[in-house]
């Protein structure tokens, strides 16, 4: 069994749901229950999130359909419960990819700089600002509680193309047995 650094909870690592999971294009429930369960979550997730490893994890990528993602962009972990994006400035275009869309990478054109306002486990007031790698992490986690991965950012010929290789994939095509 594996501990938690200085706890004596044992680490919980969640399988992650990949494309095409129905939980990863359904809307998120607003968290209105701030217990020792959603701190449990909320420990899990992060469990979860450095063992991929990866900067962001949203909850249905671990099949929970509410609305709360954590992050460390490296500069340590952060929860944001029932967050909203309140401001925006710039655009910037970058390479992205997703846990749920494993191996896979887009240049994505999103917002240079985000603030975005939420709660954190115990439901107080917090908030979040940055550009370039937070300010991505920020819209991309974001975008997973409105049922959106990054498929849906790209434009027509491009989610062609890669809806079909994600088909041949699942299908199995162009592996030897
Ligand atoms: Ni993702």
């Amino acid at each position: 069994m594996t501990l938690h650094p200085g706890s004596l909870l044992p680490m919980a690592i969640y399988p992650i749901r990949t494309f095409p999971d129905p939980v990863l294009s359904m809307t998120t429930s607003a968290v209105t229950v701030f217990d020792d369960d959603l701190a449990r979550l909320v420990d899990d997730m992060l469990d979860t999130m450095y063992d991929a490893p990866g900067v962001g994890l949203a909850a249905p990528q671990i099949g929970v359909s509410k609305r709360l993602f954590v992050a460390d962009v490296g500069e340590g972990p952060f929860v944001m419960v029932n967050p909203s994006i309140v401001d925006t400035e710039g655009k910037w275009k970058f390479e992205e990819g997703c846990l749920s869309v494993p191996g896979k990478y887009w240049t994505i054109k999103r917002f240079d700089y985000v603030v975005v306002e939420g709660v954190d486990a115990a439901g107080r007031p917090v908030a979040y600002d940055g550009d370039e790698l937070m300010g991505r992490v920020l819209q991309h986690e974001i975008d997973h509680l409105d049922g959106m991965l990054l498929l849906s950012r790209l434009g027509q010929r491009v989610k062609k193309q890669a809806l079909k290789e994600l088909r041949e994939e699942s299908l199995g095509i162009g592996q030897a047995f």
